[in-house]
């Protein structure tokens, strides 16, 4: 119980966190839809370690706040496939990407959700 509480009092510290980072680094973090929130929450989780808390990249992997990765140029399916397949490296040298375990098919849509929104309200498209 007391783990599930801070684990609660975790995830609300780790929000308000990146939202001051991402003033500090002039990056928009629009007012989510809740299908958007919940696939943040789950990002922070799975892919922040290496694309960053909001998609705008880290030491390990790249941002998806980035015009290579707006819907025209790759897809949702794009995203399933790098989750679901892992992608190798091609357009970066972060090395390749392995497959993410852990996320269900009822979870990757809230994920790409939480980018795409990210994206417009970034001006990616
Ligand atoms: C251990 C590091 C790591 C993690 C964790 C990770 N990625 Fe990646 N990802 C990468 C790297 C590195 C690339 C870039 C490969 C390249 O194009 O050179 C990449 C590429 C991608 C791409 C582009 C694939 C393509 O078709 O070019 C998408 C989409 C993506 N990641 C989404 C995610 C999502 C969503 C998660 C979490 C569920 C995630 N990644 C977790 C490292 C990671």
């Amino acid at each position: 119980m007391a783990r599930y509480f801070l684990s609660i009092i975790g995830i609300a510290a780790a929000l308000a966190f990146t939202a001051e980072l991402a003033r500090a680094q002039d990056i928009t973090l629009p007012d989510l839809s809740t299908a958007a929130r919940k696939g943040g929450v789950l990002f922070m989780g799975k892919c922040a370690q290496c694309h960053g808390y909001y998609a705008q990249g880290a030491k390990k992997g790249p941002p998806l706040l980035h015009p290579y990765y707006r819907p025209g140029h790759h897809a949702d399916q794009a995203f399933w496939n790098a989750i679901r397949n892992g992608s190798r490296q091609h357009h970066w040298s972060f090395g390749d990407m392995k497959r993410v375990e852990g996320v269900s098919d009822e979870q990757v849509p809230q994920i790409i959700q939480y980018v795409r929104e990210l994206q417009q309200a970034n001006g990616i498209f």
